[in-house]
């Protein structure tokens, strides 16, 4: 029997529009907080002595909205989309779907109230006080019970490979939270690690890189898997390289951690195991991104008229870099220039704006014309102005801060013949001001590509969308 002749289930896509929409919106958020940020380190005393509203306290609240709120809402919208259409089943117990969707809201929320407040257990990207930690994991249950659920329903016998991903992705993600904040509370609003010392340092950072490696990586790949051969009409490029790539990547990625402790108090040996790793990590990204690209094999000519394409497959360019190019830092000897220096700010950011970012805006701008019964999205031309806006701000962010990085690194390296420093830190940071104006007007660039995406998804599903859409549609016709 063709999966043809099974009838279409009555999905529920209710949770998917409402994760779509919330994407978009602390899409907005997180990086408005993210221009502020990079505001501040230019002009400090736009703080105005306001503590809340201090770089250290708004910091966290970026990387939380911007990963979490952002990124984990695309991931929700796109996964219960994708496992429903994959596996021909609706969503299972969508009442707990919708448990997902507003339980990740107040998850947000609280992140929202208490970061700024100053609350937090010090642990980068697990900033969370334990009251919140408890709730993203009842949530996180949910989810997968909803997904595995899903999936066992399924009335075709195949799980398709951007199910593996996504599934990695909710399991691994369940466990390091629950390792990482094991912690002891003192207080409604503070508690302290369960581990101490090199060893806190280490769950941290083997948290920290997976959260890279499995909610930034793992979960856009399902989104590549499902999204490129869909929006460019051709089957993935080598099915047989996609499940290489799944086995590859999620083995290899867990051992990666230590390249965030170089030159640290952690045991030697440890550290070269995580250099070697994440040398090795360059063949399954890069197997990953090339399986992505030649999937549009005989059909480039689509990216000349869908952004929606280019959306997708510069993304999948920019992976290929921040992937290239993280292995190069993690080798020992280029992570004593790199480290601490803004060059880790332009690794960080060609991940997160070129490839998460945009891989999201393409895979959204794909999804909300068919959530909402519409021919298309309100506007093509927005779409190819924001992805224009996006690229330019990437690159504006990224060149700056890799100079930037380069020159610190070698500024505070640098020695007299007695040994003495050649520049003072302030001279470094003196040096590095007209960079920092060069990522600000990056970053309001690339925000200013939201704000335009905001404009198109309101045109396209607001009250007054309807008789738009289908004209703009016809227009095009
Ligand atoms: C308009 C867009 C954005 C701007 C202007 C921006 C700006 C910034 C700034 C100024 C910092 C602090 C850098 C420092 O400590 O020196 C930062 C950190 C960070 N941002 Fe963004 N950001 C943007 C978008 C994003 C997005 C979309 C993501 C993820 C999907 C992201 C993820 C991060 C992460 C993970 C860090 C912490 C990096 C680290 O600790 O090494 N950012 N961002
Ligand atoms: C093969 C893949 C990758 C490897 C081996 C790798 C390696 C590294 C290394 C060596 C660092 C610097 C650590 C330090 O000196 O402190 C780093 C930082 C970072 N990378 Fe990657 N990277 C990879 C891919 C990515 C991707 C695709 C993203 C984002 C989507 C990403 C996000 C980050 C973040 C957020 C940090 C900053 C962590 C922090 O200090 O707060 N990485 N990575």
């Amino acid at each position: 029997m063709s999966t043809s002749d099974v009838a279409v289930p009555h999905y529920h896509d209710r949770v998917v529009r409402q994760f779509s929409i919330m994407t978009v919106v602390w899409g907005l958020v997180g990086m408005t907080v993210g221009v502020f940020i990079a505001a501040e380190l230019l002009w400090p005393a736009l703080n105005m002595d306001v503590p809340w509203l201090t770089y250290s306290h708004l910091r966290p609240l970026h990387t939380n909205a911007v990963i979490f709120a952002f990124g984990g809402s695309g991931l929700f919208a796109t996964s219960y989309w994708v496992v429903q259409r994959t596996c021909r089943a609706p969503l299972f117990l969508p009442k707990l779907a919708a448990f997902t969707f507003w339980g990740w809201q107040v998850v947000i929320l609280a992140a929202a109230i208490t970061l700024p407040l100053g609350m937090t257990q010090g642990k980068e990207y697990a900033e969370l006080e334990w009251p919140i930690d408890l709730l993203i994991a009842v949530v996180w249950v949910a989810y997968a019970v909803v997904f595995f659920g899903t999936i066992a329903k399924r009335t075709v016998s195949h799980i398709y490979v951007a199910n593996w991903f996504y599934g990695s992705f909710i399991i691994a993600v369940a466990v390091l939270h629950i390792v990482n904040s094991a912690a002891i509370p003192i207080s409604l609003t503070k508690s302290y690690s369960l581990y101490g010392g090199a060893v806190d340092a280490m769950v941290q950072w083997w948290y920290g890189h997976n959260a890279v490696g499995f909610f930034l990586t793992a979960g856009f790949l399902g989104m590549m898997y499902y999204f490129v051969p869909k929006q460019a009409g051709r089957p993935i490029y080598s099915y047989r390289l996609s499940v290489v790539h799944f086995w590859a990547l999620i083995s290899v990625y867990m051992w990666a951690g230590p390249h965030h402790l170089m030159y640290t108090a952690l045991p030697d040996w440890a550290q070269s195991l995580g250099m070697v790793f994440s040398l090795i990590l360059l063949a399954p990204s890069w197997g990953g991104m090339i399986n992505g690209i030649m999937t549009l094999s005989g059909a480039w000519h689509k990216l000349r008229d869908d952004p929606i394409l280019k959306f997708l497959i510069v993304s999948l360019s920019f992976y290929g870099m921040s992937t290239f190019e993280g292995p190069m830092m993690s080798i020992k000897t280029v992570n004593a220039l790199s480290h601490y220096t803004d060059w880790t700010i332009g690794h960080v950011h060609s991940g997160a704006l070129g490839w998460v970012a945009m891989i999201t805006f393409g895979s959204i701008y794909a999804l909300i014309p068919k959530l909402w019964n519409k021919p298309a999205m309100y506007s093509v031309p927005a779409i190819n102005l924001h992805f224009w806006l996006a690229t330019i701000g990437t690159v504006l962010y990224i060149v700056a801060m890799w100079i930037a990085g380069v020159m610190q690194g070698l500024m505070w390296r640098a020695t007299e013949a007695d040994g003495s420093l050649t520049y003072s830190f302030i001279e470094s940071l003196k040096a590095t001001y007209p960079f920092y104006a060069m990522r600000l007007a990056g970053g309001a660039i690339y925000l200013t590509g939201m704000l335009v995406m905001v404009w198109n998804v309101w045109k396209t599903i607001g009250p007054a969308s309807e008789p738009q859409a289908v004209a703009a549609a016809e227009a095009r016709a």
